[in-house]
């Protein structure tokens, strides 16, 4: 929205929400207490806000007065009941729908900003049909940009998308994007297709982390090497370079909740292989987590009690607080059932965040180990047999390999699980190195 407001000074954008301490955030002009953490949105914010951009809490006032609510509240899996750990939960979007169909005037375009199972706009024609003295239009707008380059990706689209059966509608809508993004990148459908497209897009951007990663291990096993395994294939221009780095597996809030979705879909629909197949993404995914940290006891000897690792990164990826789905959870706790002590760095998560993740709403407490966070990367390495890079900061590019080894434990080891560190001067050092699909063999 802020970036709409931006490209559009005529339009006047009113952003509310059920909590009170999140529009306070959003209305505090300190950028360290904004609710997350964007390159850029502080920028563009101060252009905009309290221009034709405003965070207000009267919700019914702004409903009533607008010609286009735009719903973007979450659609988190389902945790309890019928379809739990798959299915979509719509409490959310059901209750904004209600709200609207009760508070609206005249006539409004409703526009689905959630990523939502297909069909969802039938649940909110069905809600909306309720109010009397009013007229509903229903868009699908999902969105495509990616944390940490959000700003970017919205001021330059690789396409927006747009999806509804009322061609009135869909011109209004893309009459604003029309604004900045050049009208060829701008795709029209119909209602179902572009739910679906939302979904299907994250669920084969996923597919292509699990299908490089699963040829990562392969490369370790042949004496392959990954990289030139991805720039080889990566250059067929029907396959494409992008988004085939292998890691410890993909995280953030959107590829595994959409691949349970989809999941979720085509069983509801009796497609059962359908299922299976994409499964088998999040099945893989989980593998790709669970083995890296396997493959740190079997080279720590077997065992982590009594050993110190420092940990590098622990949000999903970098220029991002973001830590949902965040592979390191599972890595460092099962790094913790161990026994291991942790030293955890990462530039912009915080210590509640980890303790919560790692103790609070662990599946199982950490029956031993211990973890600590540390504010700077060599801190975090004394005394360390081990240091582990997990989020591809780009501060852990170029490390000063020689102050760390000198103040860990030997024999010490670096495990690079993003291949984003400098790791052949941490060799010279005398650590022993491992990095994701780098196979041994000669
Ligand atoms: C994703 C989609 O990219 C975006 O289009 C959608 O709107 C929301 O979901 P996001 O979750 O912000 O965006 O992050 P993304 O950049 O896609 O990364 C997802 C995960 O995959 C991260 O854990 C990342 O580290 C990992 N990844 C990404 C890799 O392991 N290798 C890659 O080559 C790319």
């Amino acid at each position: 929205m802020a970036v709409m407001a931006d490209y559009c000074p005529g339009l006047d954008i009113h952003v509310v929400d059920v909590s009170q301490h999140r529009i306070d955030a959003w209305n505090n002009i300190d950028s360290a207490s904004l609710p997350i953490y964007e390159p850029g949105l502080q920028e563009v914010l101060n252009r905009v806000r309290g221009r034709n951009l405003h965070f207000p809490t009267d919700v019914s006032g702004a409903i009533q007065r607008a010609d286009m609510v735009f719903l973007s509240v979450n659609t988190p899996t389902k945790r309890n009941g019928h379809g739990a750990g798959a299915a979509a939960d719509l409490t959310f979007i059901e209750k904004a729908a209600r709200q609207v169909a009760e508070v609206a005037r005249g006539s409004t375009i409703v526009v689905e900003r959630s990523t939502l199972p297909v069909r969802t706009a039938d649940v909110l024609r069905k809600i909306l049909g309720q109010g009397s003295g009013h007229h509903f239009e229903i868009l699908s707008n999902p969105e495509f940009m990616a944390e940490g380059t959000a700003i970017e990706d919205l001021q330059n689209p690789d396409r927006v998308l747009v999806g509804g059966f009322c061609s009135q509608a869909v011109a209004e809508l893309t009459a604003i994007y029309a604004n900045w993004v050049d009208p060829s990148r701008i795709i029209t459908t119909g209602l179902w297709s572009a739910e679906l497209a939302k979904l299907t897009a994250n669920a084969f951007l996923a597919q292509r982390i699990s299908s490089i990663n699963s040829i990562a291990a392969l490369c370790e096993a042949t004496g392959a090497d990954v990289d030139e395994v991805r720039r080889a294939v990566g250059s067929d221009r029907r396959i494409g370079c992008e988004f085939l780095r292998p890691g410890p597996g993909f995280g953030g809030s959107c590829f595994r909740k959409d691949v349970h979705n989809l999941i979720y879909l085509a069983e509801h629909y009796s497609l059962d292989q359908v299922a299976a197949y994409w499964r088998s993404v999040i099945d893989l995914n989980s593998w790709s987590q669970h083995r890296i940290s396997q493959m740190i006891v079997k080279n720590l000897f077997g065992t982590l009690r009594d050993k110190r690792l420092a940990v590098l990164g622990f949000a999903f990826k970098a220029d991002t607080n973001d830590t949902r789905e965040s592979p390191a959870i599972a890595i460092c706790r099962d790094l913790l059932h161990d026994g291991a002590t942790l030293s955890i760095h990462d530039p912009r998560v915080s210590f509640d965040d980890i303790q919560r993740l790692l103790v609070t709403e662990a599946e199982g407490r950490p029956t031993s180990g211990c973890f600590e966070r540390v504010d700077g990367v060599v801190s975090a390495c004394e005394g360390a047999d081990a240091v582990l890079i997990l989020t591809d900061w780009a501060q852990y590019r170029d490390l000063d390999w020689a102050t760390i080894a000198a103040r860990m434990r030997r024999p010490g080891w670096v495990f690079d699980t993003r291949r984003c560190t400098n790791l052949s001067d941490a060799a010279a050092q005398g650590l022993e190195t491992w990095q994701i699909g780098l196979g041994e063999l000669a």
